[in-house]
């Protein structure tokens, strides 16, 4: 079920109760998890991100109540990993000539993965705008090691919404998908047990990403990761919070 995020904006993931580890047994889930995935209609229809390979046939059913898959007119792939990446397969045998957003690096990754299917990538930096159409624009920013080297952020213009990706996710299971309808307590504590098992081993990156995000000068409403609930209240108390656990940990 589809749920509104934002203006043209709405939530087309999966909710994992079920999900009790990540990275094989590295890490424990105790509250649930998401693949979060997004549909933003605008003049175009853009996807961000797809679901973890096992809820690919759910997952593009759900998508198909919402819009008329041919209608699609562009995938963002913000990472490659399976968790993001893993419905790409089944949808392009679908929409096999949509073209596909991401890195340089998120392209090869997902060639290794498939194997070369001759999809339509086109690659971006940061920096690299598209423009979809009611005066908006998708803007990439390249998040390399954060916290793989293919991960990029989309920030969408008009409805200021960073699509962060992993940064700024929890393993943890929101059914009403925003900050301000979490339980705060165990919400802290999922984004933390996230940071220090995601992005801890790349925290002086993650320090200076953050500088450069904020030089960008992005005027950010809402951070929507692919994972876990949506910062849509106070959306930069993740931001500030991520800076101080990296001065923590790598002050010890
Ligand atoms: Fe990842
Ligand atoms: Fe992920």
């Amino acid at each position: 079920m589809a749920k509104h995020v934002k203006g043209n904006v709405d939530w087309v993931g999966f909710v994992d109760w079920e999900l009790q580890k990540f990275h094989g047994d590295d890490y424990s889930i105790l509250n649930g998890s998401s693949q979060n995935s997004y549909l933003i209609r605008e003049g175009k229809n853009v996807l961000i991100d797809t679901v973890w390979t096992p809820h690919k046939e759910e997952f593009i059913e759900n998508l198909k109540k919402e819009i008329d898959l041919k209608d699609i007119d562009c995938i963002v792939l913000n990472h490659s990993e399976c968790d993001h990446s893993g419905s790409l397969p089944a949808l392009m045998k679908e929409i096999p000539d949509t073209p596909i957003y991401c890195t340089e690096t998120a392209k090869k990754f997902v060639e290794g993965q498939y194997g070369k299917q001759g999809w339509n990538f086109h690659t971006v930096k940061t920096g690299d705008t598209l423009d979809i159409g009611n005066g908006k624009q998708l803007a990439f920013v390249e998040m390399k090691m954060l916290h793989w080297p293919d991960s990029m952020a989309t920030f969408l213009t008009g409805d200021h919404i960073l699509f962060s990706n992993d940064a700024f996710g929890q393993h943890f299971a929101v059914e009403e998908l925003f900050n301000d309808k979490a339980n705060r307590c165990l919400l802290n504590k999922e984004a933390m047990k996230y940071f220090a098992n995601i992005l801890n081993p790349f925290a002086p990156i993650l320090k200076r990403k953050l500088v450069e995000i904020d030089k960008m000068n992005l005027p950010i409403e809402m951070i929507a990761p692919s994972h876990g609930a949506i910062w849509r209240e106070n959306p930069m108390q993740i931001v500030a919070k991520y800076a101080k656990w990296a001065d923590v940990i790598w002050s010890l």
